[in-house]
């Protein structure tokens, strides 16, 4: 497949990059906001595109053109406020899902947060993100694309054990990045995920098998 990763240089989306540049099944195609980000990616033999999420919905669905699938990874991150989540986490989400159905792109994976369906379970502190994340995925369900939630726990840069747990509901827990961007991959044409959404923690499941019993 044809991969457009929206939010290529975030954490995830950067072991995204690298996973997907090395694999036989797909070709990468990064999109960034600036750049140096695109230099230091094409420098690398990684095809990028640079475009904002707080543009309009026409220069994604350009940088989508001629892919067969999404993963939206980006995310406005904490060291900003609740205008940000707004634009990034949930019209930023809305923007790619919009420029996915534009350029025929069928297949998208969103990056979404542990029992963000579930607003009993939201984190007090959070409350904004999780309404931001929460209705990003219901419109992605919505969408009639062939959709994937993969709802990670607390992200950690701890090397990936590529044991997972996927379930419907999970306990908080906590995840390796790298474990998450290899789950994603996975996913990618796993049908047995198509139209699931489900949390990740790390685990004692193998990935390829996890994806099997979601
Ligand atoms: N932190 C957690 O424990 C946790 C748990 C569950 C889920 N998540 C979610 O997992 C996802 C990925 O996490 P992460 O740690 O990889 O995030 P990250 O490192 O903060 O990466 C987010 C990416 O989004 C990009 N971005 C922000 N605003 C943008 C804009 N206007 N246009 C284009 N790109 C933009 C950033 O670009 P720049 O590089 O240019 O800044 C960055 O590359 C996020 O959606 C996060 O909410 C996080």
């Amino acid at each position: 497949m044809n991969v457009l990763v929206i939010g290529a240089n975030g954490q995830i989306g950067q072991h995204l990059v690298q996973l997907l540049k090395t694999d036989k099944k797909h070709n990468v195609k990064a999109m960034v906001r600036k750049q140096e980000q695109a230099q230091k990616l094409e420098e690398d033999g990684v095809e990028t595109a640079i475009v904002d999420l707080e543009g309009d919905v026409g220069s994604i669905a350009e940088a989508a053109k001629g892919c067969d699938a999404i993963i939206f990874t980006a995310g406005s991150g904490g060291s900003t406020g609740d205008d940000k989540t707004l634009l990034i986490d949930l019209d930023g989400a809305g923007k790619a899902i919009e420029a996915a159905q534009q350029a025929g792109v069928d297949r998208f994976i969103m990056v979404s947060a542990i029992q963000a369906h579930h607003r009993e379970n939201w984190n007090e502190q959070l409350k904004p993100y999780y309404v931001a994340k929460h209705y990003a995925d219901r419109l992605l369900e919505a969408s009639g694309l062939t959709y994937t939630i993969v709802r990670p726990g607390g992200l950690q840069n701890e090397e990936g054990t590529g044991k997972v747990n996927a379930a419907e509901n999970l306990e908080l827990g906590f995840i390796p990045r790298e474990d998450v961007a290899r789950t994603v991959i996975a996913a990618l044409d796993e049908e047995q995920t198509y139209n699931k959404s489900f949390d990740l923690t790390t685990g004692e499941t193998n990935i390829a098998d996890a994806l099997k019993e979601v």
